[in-house]
């Protein structure tokens, strides 16, 4: 395969196996036209980039019926609250600003430019969820962006001072043409900020769920910046973040436009210590996601043993990585709760365990729960004290927590 960036022949350095859409819940008369591919992530050893070989086509897994609402957290209102004020403070210098979200979902970022009367627009390919941001009063355009897009927008806005997303760059398999739809759309000193899971964490903690379909690429600072550089743009600073369990927000000016900090060497500098820009670094994760996964089937085995019911909390579409890899099903997972509408009564993408609603969790406590939302963790553990209290167990796929 080709890098999806720079286009140096690289191959996968392992498989995950058969995996479906990630956040392809479905009713039991829609297992047998099931969509499967193989879950293969390479890593480019001439830009450092970290991405999957074959990735779904975009409309199997954004469209009408797309299931991730980002309203469903408490917490992550608020981190996108303050993500949004952060921008507003930092970047933006008068009400005549203009900004733009690319995968705006639900809006739950830019309404709080709406909130402070910003000329904003949202751009976002799920119908449904832009939908749901209309509600919150928030400009929204169904589009995937793209160059052309870029045009069209500065054609009727004019450009942007800041162009952001969050949990979307990584979705998005066409890189460079994102990044030259940001150098058409932005003014001479606008900025591009964005945040993703960070591959740094998920190398530390073997968190290999963060791999799917979804997300084609994993991003470090040293990938970003090679990835950026030919479009002209630099990083000016890297601020991690606690979200999806542990992400980095990047921010990009056109070279020489605004001041570095000094955040960017420092990250960079700890990146290559951990060997990101190393090969040997992801074969040593491959066999970290090795010993996961045995560690998991045995913990679950040994649970079913012992007679214990085991349940999934949360149907978060890091979960179908874990399950398809690891091959595990109904036999040692009763159910998932979730309290996503959509999902509930639903069955997880490829084991097809039942997805339930959270009362299903509450009003029968299980033995143990496998905590799928793992990011979540310190919001559910407040939730959810009286689970422990009363002699539940929690258990997740990461060995050491
Ligand atoms: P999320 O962790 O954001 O992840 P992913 O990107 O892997 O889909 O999704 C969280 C899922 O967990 C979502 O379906 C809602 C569900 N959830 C609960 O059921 N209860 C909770 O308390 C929280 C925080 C999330
Ligand atoms: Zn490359």
């Amino acid at each position: 395969m080709k890098c999806r960036v720079c286009q140096h022949e690289i191959s996968p350095f392992m498989t995950f196996g058969r995996m479906p859409i990630a956040n392809g819940f479905l009713t039991a008369d829609k297992f047998d036209g099931e969509y499967f591919f193989e879950l293969k992530p390479a890593f480019c050893d001439r830009c450092f980039t970290f991405q999957i070989e074959d990735q779904p086509e975009p409309e199997l897994m954004f469209h009408d019926q797309y299931a991730f609402f980002s309203r469903t957290s408490a917490f992550m209102q608020r981190h996108f609250q303050a993500y949004g004020n952060w921008v507003r403070e930092t970047f933006l210098d008068d009400s005549e600003s203009f900004v733009v979200e690319l995968g705006s979902n639900d809006g739950i970022m830019l309404e709080h430019f709406a909130g402070h009367g910003i000329s904003h627009l949202g751009v976002e390919p799920s119908a449904n969820v832009a939908e749901e941001a209309r509600r919150h009063g928030v400009n929204t355009m169904v589009e995937f962006f793209g160059p052309q897009i870029a045009q069209h927008i500065v054609a009727e806005y004019g450009q942007a001072d800041a162009l952001m997303a969050a949990n979307v760059m990584c979705h998005i398999p066409d890189i460079n043409g994102i990044a030259q739809g940001a150098s058409t759309l932005l003014k001479p000193r606008g900025v591009f900020i964005f945040e993703d899971p960070y591959l740094g964490a998920m190398i530390d903690k073997t968190t290999y769920d963060q791999i799917y379909d979804e997300h084609v690429f994993i991003f470090s600072a040293l990938s970003v910046s090679n990835i950026f550089a030919p479009h002209g743009f630099e990083l000016i600073d890297l601020l991690p973040q606690e979200t999806h369990g542990g992400s980095m927000r990047y921010v990009l000016a056109r070279t020489g436009q605004r001041q570095v900090s000094a955040n960017v060497a420092r990250i960079i500098a700890e990146e290559k210590s951990a060997g990101l820009d190393q090969s040997g670094t992801y074969d040593r994760f491959r066999a970290d996601c090795e010993a996961s996964k045995t560690r998991l089937v045995n913990l679950l085995r040994a649970e079913k043993e012992a007679h214990r019911r085991v349940v999934g909390y949360g149907a978060t579409s890091k979960s179908t990585t874990i399950l398809n890899y690891c091959q595990i099903g109904p036999d040692l997972i009763e159910f998932i709760s979730d309290t996503t509408p959509i999902k509930q009564g639903k069955y997880s993408p490829g084991m097809h365990i039942p997805v339930k609603p959270y009362e299903a969790f509450t009003e029968n406590y299980p033995d143990t729960a496998l905590l799928f939302a793992w990011n979540h963790k310190t919001e559910i553990m407040e939730k959810e004290s009286r689970f422990a209290s009363s002699g539940g167990k929690w258990i997740t796929h990461i060995g050491t927590e």
